[in-house]
C-alpha cells in the first residue's frame, strides 16, 4: 500500500481518532519543540508534556526537587515559581542533565498532547530536521502536526512541514500519497526558496532567521526581546536526535 504522509496545519484540524496507531510529528518551531529538542540533547533524562500550569505541578511532586526542572511559558515569559522558561539555550547541561522536565507551553504540548492517540509522537525542529527525515523514512503511515499561535496558524512551523515534506518525497523509495496541506506546505517552503533573493548563496540558515523573524510565532517574542530564541530555532542540524513521546509512559525521551 502506498504510503502516506499528511500534515495539519493546526491542532484542531486533526481529529485523534484519525492518528491512532500512526506515526505523528508534532512542530513547534517558535519554541516548544526547538527548547525539547535542546533539553533532552542537553542531558535531561525525559521531557513530561502537561497541558496546563496546574497539571505540571502536579506531575512535579512525583520527584525529588533535585531530581526535576519545571519548565515552560504563559504568554512567553516563565511562569511565576518555575525554574525555566521557554528559551532553548536556558536549557544546558549544567541546569537539566540526568533530570526530569516537567514542561507546558500553550500551544506545543498542547499539540502532543492532541495526538496522544498515536503509536509515537516524535518532536522536529529545524535543528534536528535530517535526523528526523531519516527516522521518517521507514515509517508508513505519517501525520505532521503544526501547533500553531493561538489557534492560528503559525509560517515558523509550516515552513518545517514543507522542508519535512520536501525531502521525505526526494529521499523515499516510493512516493507519498500527500494530503491537500502537505502539499500547500511543501509549495509555501519551495516558494520561500524561490523568493529569497540569493538564496542559493547565502548559508541556510540566515535565510531562515529572516523568514522565522517574519511568522506570527516570532511577533510576541521579537515583543519580549528574545530575537536569540529565533536564531537558536534555525540552526539546522545542529543535533541528531529524534525526541520520542510515547504515550504510554506519557515522557518523552531521545528516540
Ligand atoms: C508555545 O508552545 O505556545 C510556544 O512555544 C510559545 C513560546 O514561544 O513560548
Amino acid at each position: 500500500m502506498q504510503p502516506i504522509l499528511n500534515v495539519y496545519s493546526l491542532p484542531d484540524v486533526v481529529m485523534p481518532e484519525k492518528v491512532a496507531g500512526d506515526t505523528a510529528v508534532v512542530i513547534d518551531v517558535l519554541r516548544a519543540s526547538t527548547t525539547m529538542i535542546c533539553a533532552l540533547a542537553a542531558g535531561a533524562h525525559e521531557v513530561i508534556p502537561c497541558r496546563e500550569v496546574a497539571d505540571a505541578l502536579v506531575a512535579a511532586k512525583s520527584f525529588a526537587p533535585d531530581q526535576r526542572v519545571l519548565g515552560g511559558e504563559r504568554g512567553g515569559a516563565r511562569i511565576e515559581g518555575f525554574d525555566l522558561g521557554n528559551s532553548p539555550e536556558e536549557y544546558t547541561p549544567q541546569r537539566v542533565a540526568g533530570k526530569t522536565v516537567v514542561f507546558t507551553t500553550t500551544n506545543g504540548t498542547r499539540a502532543i498532547l492532541r495526538v496522544r492517540s498515536a503509536r509515537e509522537v516524535l518532536i522536529a525542529g529545524f535543528v534536528n530536521v535530517s535526523a528526523m527525515v531519516q527516522r521518517l523514512l521507514d515509517c508508513r503511515r505519517i501525520h505532521i502536526l503544526c501547533a500553531g499561535t493561538g489557534g492560528r496558524m503559525s509560517e515558523d512551523d509550516v515552513l518545517l512541514a514543507g522542508l519535512l515534506v520536501e525531502r521525505l518525497q526526494r529521499q523515499a523509495r516510493s512516493s507519498w500519497r500527500k494530503n491537500g496541506q502537505a502539499a500547500t506546505a511543501q509549495n509555501f517552503w519551495r516558494q520561500s526558496l524561490a523568493s529569497t533573493p540569493g538564496s542559493a548563496v547565502q548559508p541556510e540558515s540566515q535565510m531562515l532567521i529572516e523568514w522565522l523573524r517574519a511568522s506570527r510565532g516570532a511577533r510576541n517574542l521579537l515583543r519580549l526581546g528574545l530575537d536569540r530564541d529565533i536564531q537558536a530555532a534555525a540552526q539546522i542540524d545542529r543535533f541528531a536526535c529524534v525526541p520520542r513521546f510515547d504515550p504510554a509512559s506519557h515522557c518523552i525521551r531521545l528516540a
